[in-house]
């Protein structure tokens, strides 16, 4: 089939990469010239696992193609992906003029019948309003139908989660819309779920709103551990072989970041405003969230104690392991209050140095673990990144000015640590002395 993604982010990017690895002829477009000539030149936009392998053989083949004009794309696809960003406004609401945009740049360049598809994350009604905009802009009367097709793929995962997701859904009103979305996923095996357009953009709202909720409820459980002498990690291993209850999800840590759970919890809360519902418990999951980063940084300062002159090294600083986002990470507030209070920062991360550097100042950046460590008086955990699970624990104690360990993602096995000599602070587990 002939597809077009308008969009080459994390969404857009993977989507029409796997789409053409399926044997699609693929166009993307992008609005930014620099990506698309980066993108025909091999290079990627950010890093992802797999991606770039994929990219090069597709374009190489002939199925996957990179332009910046839109029309081209528009021209294209007989679908047609919006999967342009739909960030939040300053009060958490969807800025959706971005997707409005490309809607009428669609209405006016189409001249034949098209499904088209919007990925991005949206409030539910926007596929009506897609709808509208386009009927009003198209200059004939020329057939299209709008179809809700949320993405929930995971940045370091993102095209195993294409390729193997747990399921597709599909939000309609049109048959012929419906056969077109079936036959192009035909060869992905997931379960598929097809529903009127809003009920499919509430799928992707609610869950991201569950799966954040779920954090919030075990970093909630983690706080009752530490006052109680519990070990979260035993309470979510027997909470989580219940199948109703499951066990991804359930790691207590320094709260969730990356693009979208923060947005688009703010965002359901906007719209449950909307439509007259005081949304209180995705408001007491931010709450969790925001409460758990600042529970974190007041424990690093109660252990440090005086903080002047103090000197702490940092392992990760992207928002998630296997990607070099940086969008609403952790890090970001935990490295700025320490600041604040005057301590050094050192860090490592080994894929988002590059763009913490213009997010974060002040910071001595290192080349691996082991320098992050050299003379400070704590080291910090802030991503899970596989790397730091097998360090050589006697350099890092040798290197550093006092042996402390404070570990936001429970990485390491608390007797095992103070066995190579450390004070080993984590999340929801008692301190063993
Ligand atoms: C996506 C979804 O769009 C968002 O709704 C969801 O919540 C998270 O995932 P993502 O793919 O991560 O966003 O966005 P981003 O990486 O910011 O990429 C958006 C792309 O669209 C950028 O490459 C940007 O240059 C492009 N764009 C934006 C256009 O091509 N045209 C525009 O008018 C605006
Ligand atoms: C999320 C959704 O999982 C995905 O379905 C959707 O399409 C986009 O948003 P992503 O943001 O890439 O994906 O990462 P995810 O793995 O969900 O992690 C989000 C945040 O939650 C990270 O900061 C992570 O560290 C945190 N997290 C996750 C926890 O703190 N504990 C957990 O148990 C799981």
């Amino acid at each position: 089939m002939n597809i077009s993604a308008i969009g080459a982010g994390y969404v857009g990017l993977s989507t029409a990469t796997v789409f053409a690895e399926l044997g699609n002829n693929v166009i993307v477009a992008d609005i930014s010239k620099e990506k698309i000539n980066n993108l025909n030149n091999g290079v990627m936009p950010f890093f992802e696992p797999g991606l770039k392998e994929l990219v090069i053989k597709n374009v190489k083949e002939k199925r996957l193609k990179f332009v910046d004009k839109n029309n081209y794309a528009i021209e294209h696809g007989d679908v047609i992906f919006i999967c342009v960003g739909t960030p939040p406004k300053e009060n958490w609401e969807t800025e959706l003029k971005y997707v409005e945009n490309v809607a009428i740049e669609i209405a006016k360049n189409m001249t034949s019948y098209k499904v088209i598809v919007h990925k991005s994350t949206v409030p539910v009604e926007t596929g009506d309003n897609i709808k509208k905009i386009i009927n009003d802009n198209v200059k004939e009367n020329i057939n299209f139908d709008v179809v809700s097709n949320p993405e929930f793929l995971r940045e370091g995962t993102a095209i195993k989660d294409t390729l193997e997701p747990d399921r597709i859904v599909i939000g309609a009103d049109s048959d012929r819309a419906i056969d077109i979305m079936k036959k192009l996923y035909g060869p992905i095996k997931a379960p598929l779920i097809i529903t009127d357009i809003r009920s499919a953009e509430l799928i992707k709202h609610a869950s991201n709103a569950f799966l954040a909720t779920k954090i919030s409820f075990i970093n909630s459980v983690a706080r009752i551990c530490e006052r109680s002498g519990a070990d979260v990690e035993n309470v979510a291993v027997g909470m989580g072989y219940d199948k109703r209850i499951a066990k991804d999800f359930l790691n207590a840590g320094i709260g969730y970041g990356g693009s979208c759970f923060p947005k688009d919890s703010q965002a359901f809360i906007k719209i449950a405003e909307k439509y007259g519902y005081d949304y209180k418990l995705l408001k007491a999951t931010n709450e969790i969230n925001e409460e758990q980063k600042q529970i974190f940084v007041k424990k690093i300062k109660d252990t440090l104690k005086n903080n002047d002159n103090k000197k702490v090294g940092i392992l990760g600083l992207s928002f998630k392991p296997n990607t070099d986002d940086m969008r609403f990470a952790p890090s970001i507030y935990v490295i700025q209050e320490l600041q604040k209070d005057g301590i050094k920062i050192k860090a490592y991360d080994p894929e988002s140095m590059e763009k913490s550097k213009n997010i974060l100042k002040d910071v001595e950046y290192c080349k691996n673990p082991y320098e992050a460590s050299e003379n400070t008086d704590a080291l910090i955990i802030l991503t899970e990144w596989n790397e730091f699970k097998e360090l050589d624990f006697k350099r890092i104690k040798s290197l550093m000015n006092n042996p402390l360990i404070i570990d936001g993602r429970n990485i390491y096995n608390p007797d095992d640590m103070v066995k190579e000599g450390f004070r080993y602070i984590s999340i929801g587990r008692k301190e063993v002395k």
